[in-house]
């Protein structure tokens, strides 16, 4: 953990990332596939965490979470689909998070889980569902180091990317200016993850698209290549 106050996102200078999604692995062979996309040349992991209320599934804990922690310095982008972040913040950050994204449609008080996460030198972000428009982050957007953009409904990996986020990217990416990342989730491809970098984007998830594809390295390269040139 940093220092307080200290942006960690700040350490990739604004460069378009590639965060591979945690979710899709094979759970057997996780560590086998975290070494792949380090060596493919990944500087963060995205680990999604869902506890079966804010989202209609369960993933990742924050045992899981310190043992990808042991076995990787990579950056680990935490992503809680719960109904109760402020409640799992001190799990995740003592599991080594680098940097925690909540939703605004959970329950918590927002400034609560900034101030807590700002206090332990983590990375603050903020998400928004498919439905959530752009104009409820007005606020909270000039307090925090990321903002994601869901580009399907959050709770399951593999799903078809929703077209109607482009706008919702650009207008967030206008909102924030260029010091905030802005991240975008759910069904990302070469040609999708182009798309949303051109609107904007600049840190792009991906899941099946990486660790289901028949070359894990490969995959990983051709979208970095993708988001790196669009
Ligand atoms: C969905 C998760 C995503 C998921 C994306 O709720 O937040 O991070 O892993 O999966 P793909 O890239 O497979 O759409
Ligand atoms: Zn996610």
């Amino acid at each position: 953990m940093g220092d307080a106050n200290v942006n960690p996102w700040q350490t990739f200078a604004g460069a378009p990332l590639v965060a591979p999604s945690l979710l899709a692995c094979d759970f057997m062979r996780m560590g086998e596939q975290i070494a792949q996309v380090e060596a493919a040349g990944a500087r963060l992991l995205h680990a999604d965490i869902m506890d079966g209320h804010f989202v209609p599934n369960l993933a990742l804990s924050p045992g899981l979470v310190a043992s990808v922690r042991k076995a990787t310095d990579l950056f680990i982008d935490v992503h809680l689909m719960v109904t109760d972040p402020l409640f799992f913040v001190e799990p995740f950050l003592a599991a080594g998070a680098s940097s925690i994204t909540f939703h605004v449609e959970a329950q918590s008080e927002p400034q609560e889980v900034i101030g807590r996460l700002r206090q332990a030198g983590a990375g603050v972000g903020i998400v928004v569902r498919p439905r959530t428009p752009a104009r409820t982050i007005t606020n909270l957007a000039e307090q925090v180091d990321l903002v994601l953009i869901m580009t399907v409904e959050p709770g399951f990996g593999g799903q078809k990317f929703m077209e109607d986020q482009i706008d919702k990217i650009r207008a967030v990416r206008d909102m924030v200016g260029p010091a905030v990342r802005v991240e975008v989730d759910g069904g990302i491809n070469v040609e999708t993850g182009r798309r949303c970098r051109t609107a904007g984007a600049d840190t792009f998830v991906a899941g099946v698209n990486i660790f289901q594809a028949p070359d894990v390295k490969k995959a990983f390269r051709e979208l970095q290549q993708a988001v790196q040139t669009a």
